[in-house]
Order: structure tokens, then sequence, then C-alpha cells
């Protein structure tokens, strides 16, 4: 029988002040194993089943039929989708989009959609609302997005990244984005937006000079979230300090959080375990740059 396998990254939004804007791909992934079978059904690792449904609910099957329902088709035929995650859910690595990501692409290869890379962004901007993590998780790379609900625009940086370490401190609590969004102001006078916007350019203007030293510092000046979600993360002082102690460039909180990121250039492993070290209640992951976004593979089964 022949095996699709799905493999999509982990994604960080924001990087500081690129608000539902910027995001980039991280080395972590969920994979997809996903054959033909009588019904629907997902496989699911022991500590994700409190937490992912295993049926039609599953936002992975929702992704892929709204996918289909695009182009008029409105059943799929029935998979078991084989999940292996390492994107912890709902700390602000982008666990979410991996899932609609994950699923326009099982839609695109079993109905040989063919969708090219704006095709899946613009299904994927209509399902989460935001660019931020599915540009990333379509694309790879580093993005900068805008997307109105009509107009979407998306640009990727992908040269340059190598030498980078983004440090994932995450702590063993979730957050949900919906909560983390409440919390924010719904205006900003206009000489406040003037002024974070202005932080948003001059972090994108860094990334497009590879000035990491000033990508560093405008992750730490944004206005548009920051302020008011840092509250949510207790440790938000403790573990700031610790990344600036340990020679980070810049850190911010991912996402919605209540992962924090700290950027390092040529981390050493020295360095890097005397980190962890001093972060012992937290999981501290070691990631770099994804270049690829989501990839498809065909194989055939072996035989058992
Ligand atoms: N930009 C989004 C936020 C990312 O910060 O709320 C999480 O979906």
């Amino acid at each position: 029988m022949n095996c699709l396998t799905i493999r999509v990254p982990a994604t960080s939004a924001n990087l500081g002040p690129g608000f539902d804007s910027i995001g980039m791909a991280l080395t972590q992934y969920v994979i997809l194993e996903c054959e033909r079978a009588e019904e629907w059904s997902f496989v699911l690792q022991e500590k994700d089943v409190p937490f992912i449904p295993k049926g039609k609910s599953n936002l992975i099957y929702k992704s892929a039929l709204f996918t289909a329902s695009r182009f008029g088709i409105e059943e799929l035929p029935p998979h078991q989708i084989t999940m292996t995650n390492d994107v912890p859910i709902a700390r602000g690595l982008g666990s979410s989009s991996t899932a609609v990501v994950g699923g326009i692409e099982l839609a695109n290869q079993i109905l040989k959609l063919e969708l090219s890379d704006q095709e899946k962004l613009k299904i994927a901007c209509d399902i989460e609302g935001h660019p931020d993590n599915v540009a990333p998780a379509i694309c790879g790379g580093i993005t900068v997005s805008s997307y109105d609900g009509t107009e979407l625009e998306s640009v990727r940086f992908s040269k340059g990244l190598e030498p980078l370490t983004w440090i994932a401190v995450i702590p063993d609590y979730h957050v949900e984005t919906e909560e983390a969004r409440a919390i924010l102001p719904t205006q900003m006078d206009y000489k406040g937006a003037v002024h974070a916007s202005g932080m948003a350019n001059v972090l994108v203007a860094a990334l497009a000079e590879k000035d990491w030293d000033l990508v560093g510092r405008m992750m730490k000046k944004d206005k548009w979230h920051q302020p008011y979600r840092s509250g949510l993360i207790p440790d938000f002082p403790h573990v700031s300090r610790v990344l600036n102690d340990h020679g980070s460039l810049g850190h911010y909180i991912s996402g919605a959080g209540p992962t924090m990121i700290g950027l390092f250039k040529d981390a050493s492993a020295k360095q890097m375990d005397s980190l962890m070290d001093d972060l012992p209640d937290y999981q501290v992951k070691i990631l770099h740059a994804d270049l690829h976004g989501v990839t498809s593979t065909n194989t055939a089964a072996m035989n058992q």
C-alpha cells in the first residue's frame, strides 16, 4: 500500500514587533503518515491524546475538507493518519498552524490539486486569520506577510540564517492564543502606532541586511503585544535575564507565548549547557531555521 508522508515545521510568530506579520520556520516537526483506510482516524502519541481529536473534529481533517471544498469537492477519501508530533501544543510554536498546513497539504496530495505555495497560503490564512505562522510553515525560512481578509502579500527571507541558533525556552503550562489575544487593547493612539510600526520596520530592514545584533535589539522593543502578554508568563523577567546573561542578541515571546525564544550567533555547546543548567524547570530546545517548509513524499510501504 502507498504511504504519503507529510512533514510540517514548527513556527515562531511575531519575532517581537512583527505582530501578526513576521514568522519563521524552525527545526522541530509534525510528521503525518497517511494511508488509505475504511474510515478517517488519527493515531496519536500518548502525550497528545488529551489534546488532539482522533476523528473528524481533528483540525487536520477539517483543514483538508475546507481545502477540498474550495474546489467543489465535498468528501475526502478516508485515511488513517499516524501523527508523530515534536511541536508542543499551545506553547507559541505554531502547533495549530502545523495542523492547518498539514491538512491543506493532505488535500493537495490526495486530490492531486497541485497547489502553489501562494494558493496554499491563501487557504491557510482564510482558516487561521493571520499569516505569520502559516506562511513559514508552508515556505520555510522567515516570512513577512500582510493579510486583510482579501489581499495577501508575503516575502520570504532564507539566506544567511545558518549561523543562527534559536533557543526555545518552553514552560510546562499552556497559554491559549484566544486568551493571549483577548488581553490586547482594541485601539492604539496614532503616535503610538507610528512608533510601534517603526520598530517593526527596522526589524525587517535588519533581517534583510542580516544585521543580527540589530535584529536582537529590535525583538525586545515591541509595543504591540509583549508589554501586555509578559504578565501571562510569571517567569518572564527571570528567563529574560538568563537569556541576556548567556549572550543572547535578543529574545521575545514566541507567538502568543508562553515559550520565549533567545537569538544566538555561533552559540557554543558549553554556552548552551550552562544556559540549560540555569533553566532547570523548562524544556530548552536548541533550534535552527527550517528552510523547506511543508514537504511530502510518497513511498510504497514495505510488506511486513
Ligand atoms: N500573531 C499571533 C499572536 C500568533 O501573537 O497572537 C499566534 O497565533
